[in-house]
C-alpha cells in the first residue's frame, strides 16, 4: 500500500496515475532521485511521501517550469498569495482575464501566472507555438484550482521536500552529469517523433539521437534508470522502439481507460511502457520476478 502523495500542479500530462505501479520498481536504496523531466513531478512527489530516497532533484528545460517548483517549496506563502490575486481577478470577466494573464505570462515568464494558465486552459492540456509563447485557451465551463486547495497541498509539498529537493533547468543530459549508481533516475520526456510535425504540448522536446545518447550515458555510467516512453491504446501505438543495445527491460502498465477514447464511443484501454536500465533490472529483481510483478501489477488494475 503506498501513501497518497500531495499534488499541486493539475498537468494533464502527469504520471500521477500510473505512480504506484512505477514505485514498486523502486525497492532499493537511493541516495538521490532525479526527475530530470519533471514537468508536475508526479513520481518525485509519490517517492517522497513514501520514503524512497534520501534526496531529490526536479528539473526541467522549461525554466520557468523550474522557477515554479522554486516557489513551491521554498516560497510558497508568495506562491500562494500571487494565485490568490489571479484567481479572484478572474470573477468579473474570466476569459479577458485569461487572455490578459497569457499576454503578459508570454513577456514575463511568471510563474505564478504559468500555474494559473495550466490550472485554467483546456482540459489543463499546455500548448506552445514555435516561438515557445503559451497558446493554449480557458475551459470557460470552471475557473481552474481553488486556491484553499492549492494552498493546502503546497505548504503540505513544501514540508515534505523542503530540506532535501534541488531544483535545476535546463537538458537533462546537464543534469544528470551529476548522478552516481547509488542514485535512480526516472524520466518521461516529450521526444520528437517520426512526422517531423512540431508537438506543441511542449515547449522544448527531443530527438531520438539526442534521448539514446544520454540513455547510453546513463548505461556507460550503471546508473539505475526507468523510462516512460511509448504504448498503445485500442489498436494504435505511440512512440517508436528503442535500440536493443541499450539492453532494456521492457514492462506494460495499464494506464486505464482513456478519456479521449471513451468521449469517441470507444471503450479502449491505454497500455504505457515503462523500461528498466539494466542497473535497475539488478538492483530490483531478475526478469523473471519482473515479469511477475507486471502481472500482479496488471490483476490490481
Ligand atoms: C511529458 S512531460 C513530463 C510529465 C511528468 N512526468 C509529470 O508527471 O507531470 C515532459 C517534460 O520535459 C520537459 N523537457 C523537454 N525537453 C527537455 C530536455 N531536453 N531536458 C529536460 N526537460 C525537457 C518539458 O518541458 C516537459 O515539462
Amino acid at each position: 500500500m503506498i501513501r497518497r502523495a500531495p499534488h499541486v500542479i493539475p498537468y494533464q500530462g502527469s504520471k500521477r496515475k500510473l505512480a504506484a505501479n512505477i514505485l514498486t520498481f523502486m525497492n532499493f536504496d537511493i541516495e538521490c532521485f532525479y526527475e530530470p523531466f519533471a514537468g508536475s513531478a508526479a513520481i518525485t512527489l509519490a517517492a517522497a511521501a513514501n520514503n524512497k530516497a534520501k534526496h531529490y532533484v526536479i528539473s526541467d528545460k522549461l525554466e520557468t517550469l523550474s522557477d515554479l517548483w522554486e516557489m513551491i517549496i521554498h516560497h510558497p506563502q508568495k506562491l500562494i498569495e500571487e494565485y490568490y490575486a489571479l484567481w479572484h481577478g478572474q470573477l468579473t470577466d474570466p476569459a479577458e482575464f485569461y487572455k490578459q494573464v497569457r499576454d503578459g505570462y508570454n513577456k514575463t515568464q511568471s510563474p505564478s501566472a504559468l500555474l494559473y494558465l495550466v490550472a485554467r486552459c483546456v482540459k489543463n492540456a499546455v500548448r506552445f507555438n514555435n516561438e515557445g509563447e503559451f497558446n493554449q485557451g480557458p475551459d470557460n465551463r470552471r475557473l481552474g484550482l481553488k486556491p484553499e486547495k492549492l494552498m493546502k497541498e503546497v505548504h503540505a509539498v513544501s514540508k515534505m521536500l523542503k530540506h532535501k529537493t534541488d531544483i535545476k533547468r535546463g537538458d537533462f543530459r546537464k543534469v544528470l552529469k551529476s548522478c552516481t549508481a547509488n542514485d535512480c533516475v526516472y524520466m518521461d520526456p516529450p521526444w520528437q517523433g517520426t512526422s517531423g510535425k512540431r508537438d506543441q504540448r511542449y515547449a522544448h522536446i527531443l530527438n531520438m539521437d539526442e534521448l539514446i545518447e544520454g540513455l547510453d550515458s546513463l548505461n556507460e555510467r550503471n546508473i539505475p534508470f526507468l523510462l516512460s516512453f511509448d504504448g498503445t491504446c485500442g489498436d494504435r501505438t505511440y512512440g517508436s522502439e528503442l535500440p536493443g543495445e541499450l539492453r532494456l527491460v521492457k514492462v506494460s502498465l495499464n494506464a486505464g481507460r482513456s478519456s479521449q477514447a471513451t468521449l469517441l464511443g470507444r471503450d479502449e484501454v491505454t497500455i504505457e511502457s515503462l523500461y528498466l536500465s539494466p542497473a535497475l533490472a539488478k538492483k530490483n529483481k531478475t526478469k523473471a520476478e519482473i515479469k511477475h510483478s507486471q502481472k500482479e501489477l496488471f490483476e490490481s488494475i
